[in-house]
């Protein structure tokens, strides 16, 4: 049985990763560490193996309770635990620098200490910055870094760490970086959920600027495919850009989700720009897909459906995740009420 010390696992990706390899990978046994902070969710977590999974609550950045934590003879770290949300650190980038940079480089130094053979660290492709609007340019392996929101930042610094813990200490170390996922059980201030969850009660959607801002869209089940290839086939030192071919501009994602809903388009309102926001992401896939083998196994149209099928089913899940702290951040970025028609 492989080891696995999973960071983040309550979250959208990493609570998908955890079930993904309960159902289908019979070869690994979970350690699920998790600050539990206001995007960690333990109903993410209902329902699993036991003897397989075991959920501790502990957080990245405390060098002693990831010591406490983590088992000599553990095969792998798989980081997703991170602040994830370029708004909020935008209104303040402490806890970014905090869990995505210092919580790294605990776990880089806690997987040196204890032995750990690999240590994967699950990265975005924001940390390229942005694109032009032009359809043939793509971010791939060799693209510079040009972070452009302390998110982005915080992350690039921790693939920076990583790659000094590969390069100077000889970590085995992989990196996988991932446009937008979406699918169930993902926190709805992100642009996919809160869309679906606003629009299935009638309430306004805020759209940023134009709308024209293109994104670069994963199932989420395919993306935890991919971390699970990177995991067992990536190449040390290896960065991997995961992408789906799948680009769309904002205003067409919401126009989608309306006509899919059956919901007029006068839901729709316009809101003030984020600042400093990224006009287009766009990954060029073809290096995992030749090295990795991996394919999506999900059309845009087909993840979709299960994705508004699943917040139509889990109304109660909405409800307890959209209440309290989110009321407070919701009212202060689109300068409208949760709930307010
Ligand atoms: N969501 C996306 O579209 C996307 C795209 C590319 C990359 N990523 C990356 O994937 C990873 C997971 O993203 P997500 O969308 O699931 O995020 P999320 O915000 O849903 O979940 C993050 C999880 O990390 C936990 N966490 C936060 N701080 C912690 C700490 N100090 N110690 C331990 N746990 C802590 C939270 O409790 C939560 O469960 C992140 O590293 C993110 O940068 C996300």
């Amino acid at each position: 049985m492989n080891k696995l010390f999973i960071t983040g696992g309550a979250g959208f990706i990493g609570s998908a990763f955890v079930r993904m390899l309960l159902d289908e990978a019979p070869g690994y046994e979970i350690i699920n560490f998790d600050a539990l902070t206001y995007a960690g969710n333990l109903d993410n977590l209902d329902n699993l193996d036991a003897k397989r999974h075991r959920f501790i609550r502990g957080d990245i950045a405390n060098r002693a309770e990831v010591l406490a934590t983590l088992d000599e003879g553990t095969d792998a770290i798989i980081n997703f635990a991170a602040e994830s949300h370029v708004d909020r650190s935008i209104a303040s980038a402490d806890e970014f620098l905090r869990t995505n940079i210092i919580g790294t480089q605990v776990l880089l130094d806690a997987a040196r200490e204890r032995g750990v053979k690999r240590f994967v660290q699950i990265s975005t492709d924001e940390v390229m910055g942005s694109l032009p609007e032009d359809d043939a340019a793509f971010f791939t392996e060799s693209s510079p870094y040009e972070p452009n929101s302390p998110y982005a930042a915080s992350k690039a610094a921790a693939e920076h760490l990583v790659r000094a813990a590969h390069h100077t200490f000889g970590l085995d170390t992989v990196v996988t970086r991932c446009g937008n996922n979406y699918g169930p059980r993902q926190f709805p201030e992100k642009f996919l959920p809160l869309m679906i969850s606003n629009a299935l009660r009638d309430e306004p959607i805020p759209l940023y600027g134009d709308g024209r801002n293109v994104r670069d869209w994963i199932y989420v089940e395919d993306h935890c495919r991919a971390i699970l290839l990177a995991l067992e086939k990536g190449r040390a030192g290896e960065i991997y850009n995961i992408g789906a071919r799948n680009q769309r501009r904002n205003i067409e994602v919401v126009e989608t989700v309306l006509r899919l809903l059956g919901k007029p388009t006068s839901l729709v309102r316009p809101v003030k720009d984020r600042p400093g926001h990224d006009r287009r992401y766009a990954i060029d896939p073809a290096m995992v897909e030749a090295q990795l083998g991996w394919r999506p196994q999900e059309t845009w149209e087909s993840g979709l459906a299960k994705t508004i099928e699943w917040y139509r089913q889990n109304a109660e899940w909405v409800r307890r995740a959209r209440s309290g702290e989110y009321r407070e951040f919701y009212a202060k970025q689109y300068g409208m009420e949760v709930g307010s028609v």
